[in-house]
């Protein structure tokens, strides 16, 4: 592993660990940091089942995009830097990998977004969530505006948005952004922990159901009902359904095909 590297990139068996690694800027995105990440998710390994987005370092998962380097951005590429953001955020909605953000301390700006894109959020005791980007001058540019209203509703979303504050772990756990709040010596135990009971279970099956719940919470009912029942039926030709239901019946564990 290159220690110096802007994202950190650790493979262990199904599991990768992803970490932004600016610790002395509490891990702010810059462009060079957004890129090394989208490239990081563009190489995922066809082994992969689980990928952990963390921060280096105790302080912050991600205090936002990098001010400095915006603070003189002209118009068009300010829109381009925020092109950078949504492309790594569309990448992990569209992984087959379920995509965890381990978030400890700082989730601001660009960090509460990514971490919004993730799949699950869980947090540790000490994290901290807010979308503080109308105090700069600028709305959110990674999805703040957009996943945040679906994930918390709209009057949360904007008293977050408009307010800037920034929100305890225990409130963003009451307001249905986080998962789970954890013990901080706890979190990286109770992510791996979650990590592995994914990836016991049969690949296609949890790609399917992220693929299935993704369309849930973009499109119509009826739609996303009519994906569900195609993918359940895909499911019946896999050997994995086979595995998994014989294994059942004969009490035993099942052996995935891949
Ligand atoms: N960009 C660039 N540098 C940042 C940063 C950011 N978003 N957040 C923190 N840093 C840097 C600080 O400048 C500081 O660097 P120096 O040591 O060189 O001065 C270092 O990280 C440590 O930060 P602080 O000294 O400020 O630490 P603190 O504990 O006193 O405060 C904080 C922590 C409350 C998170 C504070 O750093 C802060 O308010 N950061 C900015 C948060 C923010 O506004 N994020 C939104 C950015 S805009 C955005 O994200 C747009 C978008 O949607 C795409």
């Amino acid at each position: 592993m290159n220690d110096e590297a802007l994202v950190l990139i650790e493979q262990e068996g199904p599991i990768l660990r992803l970490s932004f690694n600016r610790p002395k800027a509490l891990n702010a995105l810059n462009a060079a940091t957004l890129d090394a990440f989208t490239q990081a998710l563009r190489e995922v390994s066809s082994e992969t089942r689980v990928i952990i987005v963390q921060g280096t370092g105790e302080k912050s998962f991600v205090a936002g995009a990098d001010i400095a380097e915006m603070a003189d951005l002209s118009a068009t590429d300010a829109a381009a830097f925020a092109a950078k953001g949504h492309e790594a955020a569309n990448l992990i909605e569209a992984l087959d990998a379920i995509v965890i953000a381990q978030v400890q301390g700082f989730a601001l700006g660009g960090g509460c977004e990514m971490a919004l894109a993730c799949d699950m959020i869980i947090a540790g005791e000490k994290a901290k969530f807010g979308q503080p980007e109308v105090g700069l001058g600028v709305t959110p540019g990674f999805g703040g505006t957009t996943r945040l209203v679906r994930q918390v509703g709209l009057h949360r979303a904007l008293q977050l948005l408009a307010t800037g504050e920034i929100i305890k772990a225990d409130q963003a756990l009451a307001w249905g952004l986080v998962n789970e709040v954890v013990a901080q010596d706890e979190l990286s135990s109770r992510v791996q922990a979650i990590a592995e009971m994914i990836a016991k279970n049969a690949p296609f099956a949890v790609a399917a159901s992220k693929k299935s719940a993704r369309a849930a919470a973009e499109t119509e009912l009826h739609m996303a009902n009519a994906l569900e029942q195609q993918l359940f039926g895909l499911c019946f030709s896999t050997a994995d359904q086979k595995e998994g239901m014989r294994a059942f019946i004969e009490k035993r564990k099942p052996v995935w095909s891949k």
